[in-house]
């Protein structure tokens, strides 16, 4: 499967930046980390602040790395860059001898890079090879889903990872075709996809791939599942003050994020009538933001696909 990875082409725009990286309070020797590099937006607002601290920037996508180091060239002595999947975050420290650390930014899911680059078979928009990995030494492809999974397994991930109401038309509409032969491209996708749904559904509003495309890449690099391990062992990495602050982009991590936030934050769960606490649980954060932060109209204006973002900041007791 041919892949375009031009790290020189490599442009994204940050969302929610000075949100973000202000919630962070930057300590100029502290130690950070960067659990999403992309085009390195937020690690190179983090990293000018930093004296003798350091930065730690994690990526699935090599190509990433390749192009935040061309844009972090004066901040190579204070950053580390690691090829990995976030959710391995604990070895990573534990790896470079790291023990606590003294906040974190993720800003999840794909980049303008990765979406406008229709090798990478990200778009419903650009005809590709049915890829979506992140990480393009993964073994699971696009096309392993839509011409591998059983019907069942495609409209549950429809359903659950796209919110698609149309995930049972959608899944049989796949099966059938790939019964005559494998569906091979994005284009070929988007057709089946777009053939499954009522005329209705398909008219205004959002492109009538985009739940399905969204939900067989999410299933393609684990994200959800990924994300709720990450934040667990992020929490449990922050130094006491330490901050961690996520951007999301759709309900369904905004969900897992609010909810790590929520029950780091609780205490004893035990019934008031118990006489001591059984469960052992203990607060560990305290939230910062009751209510997400959103982009404001001034960077909705310039950066459309700030549209859905949301931010949460959570700081370690
Ligand atoms: C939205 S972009 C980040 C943009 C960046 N904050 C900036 O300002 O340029 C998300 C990046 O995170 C990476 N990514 C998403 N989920 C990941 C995961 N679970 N582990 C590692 N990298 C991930 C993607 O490959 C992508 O490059």
């Amino acid at each position: 499967m041919s892949t375009n990875t031009n790290a020189s082409d490599f442009s994204h725009r940050s969302v929610l930046l000075d949100e973000t990286v202000g919630a962070l309070r930057v300590k100029p020797d502290g130690v950070y980390v960067d659990l999403t590099l992309g085009g390195g937006g937020h690690s190179e607002a983090i990293v000018k602040q930093l004296t003798t601290g350091r930065l730690i920037c994690l990526d699935a996508d090599t190509t990433a790395i390749e192009a935040s180091k061309i844009r972090l060239a004066p901040y190579l002595d204070k950053i580390t860059f690691v090829h990995s999947f976030n959710d391995k975050i604990d070895s990573v420290l534990d790896d470079l001898g790291v023990g606590l650390i003294d906040g974190a930014v993720a800003d999840l899911g794909v980049s303008s890079y990765q979406l406008d680059n229709a090798s990478r078979g990200f778009s419903y928009m650009q005809d590709a090879p049915l890829d979506m990995r992140m990480d393009e030494a993964s073994p699971l492809t696009a096309y392993d889903i839509v011409n591998g999974d059983s019907e069942e397994e495609i409209k549950r991930i429809l359903y659950i990872y796209g919110e698609e109401n149309y995930a049972t038309r959608i899944a049989a509409a796949i099966c059938k075709r790939r019964a005559e032969k494998p569906v091979e491209t994005t284009a070929e996708l988007c057709d089946i996809i777009k053939s499954a749904m009522p005329e209705k559904a398909k008219i205004g509003g959002h492109h009538p791939a985009k739940r399905s495309f969204q939900a067989i890449r999410i299933a393609v690099n684990g994200e959800l599942d990924r994300l709720s391990v990450m934040l667990g062992k992020v929490i449990d990495r922050l130094k006491p003050g330490g901050i961690f602050a996520v951007i999301s982009f759709h309900s369904l991590e905004d969900r897992i994020v609010k909810t790590a936030f929520a029950d780091a934050a609780r205490g004893c769960t035990c019934p008031p009538s118990f006489p001591v606490c059984v469960c052992g649980n203990k607060e560990k954060v305290k939230i910062i933001t009751k209510k997400p932060v959103l982009p404001s109209e001034d960077e909705l204006s310039v950066n459309p696909r700030s549209r859905s973002a949301k931010l949460r900041v959570c700081r370690k007791l």
